[in-house]
């Protein structure tokens, strides 16, 4: 189950980077290859998506302590700790639960619509890029 999944986001990503090689010359290739930031790319994703919960009485925050509302909280991770490693997505719990990695029942957002492949994209570019304050 969660091999299909990574199959077919797999075959995805490489739809489009085979999109922007083949239009290298334009402008939206240009901003692919821009790294992605905390503040104007990711955490408008967080926002719109994450924020309701984990905050201070929401669901997510008061089952894992996670509080998405700065760069710090995120990356103070659970009570359990840290759900990111900086450069590595493959590991990086934020990752494998918006990716659907995990089990089916604690996938993120909880209980609601994946995110895009654009969105998914963005969470792993931007801890593959160092996971920075940017
Ligand atoms: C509808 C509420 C809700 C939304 C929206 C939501 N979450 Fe969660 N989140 C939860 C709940 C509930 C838990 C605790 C799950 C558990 O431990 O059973 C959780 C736990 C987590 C955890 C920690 C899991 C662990 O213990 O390691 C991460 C990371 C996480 N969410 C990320 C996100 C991200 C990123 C988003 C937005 C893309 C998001 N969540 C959106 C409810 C939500």
């Amino acid at each position: 189950m969660g091999k299909d999944i990574r199959a077919g986001f797999g075959a995805r990503v490489a739809g489009l980077c085979l999109a922007a090689v083949a239009a290298s010359a334009s402008p939206s290739a240009a901003a692919a290859a821009d790294p992605v930031s905390f503040k104007n790319h990711l955490f408008a994703i967080i926002h719109n998506r994450c924020l309701v919960c984990h905050q201070p009485g929401g669901d997510g925050f008061e089952k894992s302590g996670l509080d998405l509302r700065t760069y710090e909280s995120l990356m103070k991770g659970t009570r359990h700790g840290p759900v990111v490693v900086p450069g590595d997505a493959f590991v990086s719990n934020l990752n494998v639960l918006v990716e659907g990695r995990a089990a089916k029942g604690i996938r993120m957002p909880h209980n609601q619509p994946p995110l895009s492949a654009h969105e998914i994209d963005v969470f792993r570019r931007w801890v593959n890029e160092g996971a920075r304050n940017n």
